[in-house]
């Protein structure tokens, strides 16, 4: 696919529904008695992962005419033994959160997927669930696929995270619904509470402690009754960076983003772009199922470099390609700090980034955990083609780029595009952007 130059875009918009929030609908619907019924479902190849995951584990989940999708769960430490490989695609969240829920359930489940899920570590879940009794067959080195079987009855751990990581401190807790009495979990630096927020809506017990040094303490009581719930979820933030960033780097630009997900443990992206300059607007803040959505609206106009400190990483750990990406364009340096989780993404973000950027004409500075881009203010040269490798944001970010770059930019291959945004080029169009087949000749 290739991207060209397409002077300013503009419009309103939906992104679609919150990647992470999808999961954890599904697989809570899936352990909830009864009912539930979700909207905004995000209908990406990584969702689909986990509702093929959780129709193995015997929930029932059906699509209905209106759109919204209907889950007749099972209970808490309810799935069935699948009788075949659960198969996570690109999804280190469907293949983590997965994991969690099976080790609760006393089952022996076989975990696969892509190339580049195979190569991403497991032995962050691994450990913390054979403290919870779960036994483990797999690759050298903790990689997929992999067999799990749970016990019986899950052991009720207090564990400190040692990386500030969502899916892990989400597997922990899946793993502990089925656990006697309560599990805690310490975070370094708080990653997204989606799971912590959507086990409350479905009727779990957490509680929440700030401890000194800024970490958190997580704590689930075991064993909750939880039962089939409504749930809406709310724009992708990930999602909506590529559009938002766009419109910032591309003169003349205004676009406005309707029903975003701004959890502050997810905005951190809002939070540099306004400190380099951007002027973004929220409007019409409200609450749905547990969690805060409004309306962002974005109009381009300069940037300057600025310093992303560690501490942030957390809350904008997907959007560093897009990030990069801006700073490309900004007057002076942006130094990111505290990545080293970028190496252990779809694809070694950091690497990705800089190799992306540096083929575009940029000047990037890459370090084991930091990268620091020079921007000039002005586009770079483009024409050139960037290697994905099965990683979706880095294929998006380098396409928003080609929207102002003076020579068009091709990525290698879209389709991974699919595990997170479907409709991601048809939506850039019909703001004014031009993605599509690559039809010019490189020079
Ligand atoms: C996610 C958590 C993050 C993020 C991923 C989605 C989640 O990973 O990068 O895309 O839904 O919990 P880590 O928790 O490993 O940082």
């Amino acid at each position: 696919m290739q991207s060209v130059g397409s002077g300013p875009i503009s419009g309103e918009i939906s992104v679609p529904g919150d990647k992470s929030i999808s999961h954890r609908a599904l697989i809570l619907a899936a352990s909830a008695v009864g009912i539930s019924r979700i909207e905004g479902l995000l209908e990406s190849e990584d969702v689909l992962a986990t509702m093929a995951a959780v129709r193995s584990l015997g929930a029932d989940v059906k699509c209905c005419d209106d759109g919204t999708w209907l889950v007749r769960g099972l209970g808490v430490g309810g799935m069935a033994e699948p009788v075949s490989v659960l198969d996570m695609g690109n999804s280190g969240t469907a293949a983590r959160l997965l994991m969690g829920l099976a080790a609760g359930c006393g089952i022996t489940c076989t975990f696969a997927g892509d190339a580049s899920l195979l190569a991403r570590p497991m032995g962050r879940v691994i450990e913390p669930l054979q403290r919870m009794g779960a036994a483990f067959s797999c690759r050298e080195g903790g990689h997929l696929p992999l067999t799990l079987s749970g016990p019986a009855s899950p052991m009720p751990i207090e564990y400190q995270l040692p990386v500030a990581s969502a899916q892990v401190k989400s597997a922990i807790l899946l793993a502990a619904l089925a656990a006697p009495g309560r599990t805690a979990v310490i975070e370094p630096r708080p990653s997204r509470d989606h799971t912590e927020r959507m086990l409350r809506h479905f009727g779990a017990v957490v509680a929440v402690e700030d401890i000194e040094g800024g970490g958190r303490r997580i704590i689930l009581t075991g064993q909750p009754e939880l039962t089939g719930r409504d749930v809406r979820v709310p724009g992708d933030m990930s999602s909506a960076a590529f559009p938002l960033v766009a419109a910032l780097i591309n003169p003349g630009s205004a676009v406005t983003l309707r029903g975003v997900g701004v959890n502050p443990l997810r905005s951190g992206l809002i939070d540099c772009l306004r400190d380099m300059g951007g002027r973004i607007e929220i409007a019409n803040p409200r609450f749905e199922s547990g969690e805060p959505l409004a309306d962002i609206s974005v109009f381009s106009g300069p940037l300057t470099g600025i310093t992303v400190p560690a501490e942030r990483a957390p809350s904008m750990i997907d959007e560093y390609p897009i990030l990069a990406a801006a700073a490309a364009l900004a007057s002076g340096v942006t130094r990111m700090e505290g990545l080293a989780e970028l190496r252990v993404k779809e694809s070694d973000r950091l690497a990705a980034i800089s190799k992306g950027l540096r083929a575009l004409g940029v000047e990037v500075e890459e370090g084991d955990d930091w990268l620091a881009v020079q921007g000039n203010g002005a586009p770079p040269a483009g024409g050139c083609v960037i290697e994905t490798n099965l990683d979706h944001r880095i294929a998006m970010a380098f396409l928003v780029l080609g929207c102002v770059t003076e020579r068009p930019v091709t990525i290698d291959d879209a389709t991974p595009i699919e595990t997170s945004f479907p409709g991601f080029a048809g939506l850039m169009n019909g703001l004014g952007a031009s993605m599509g087949a690559a039809i010019r000749e490189l020079d």
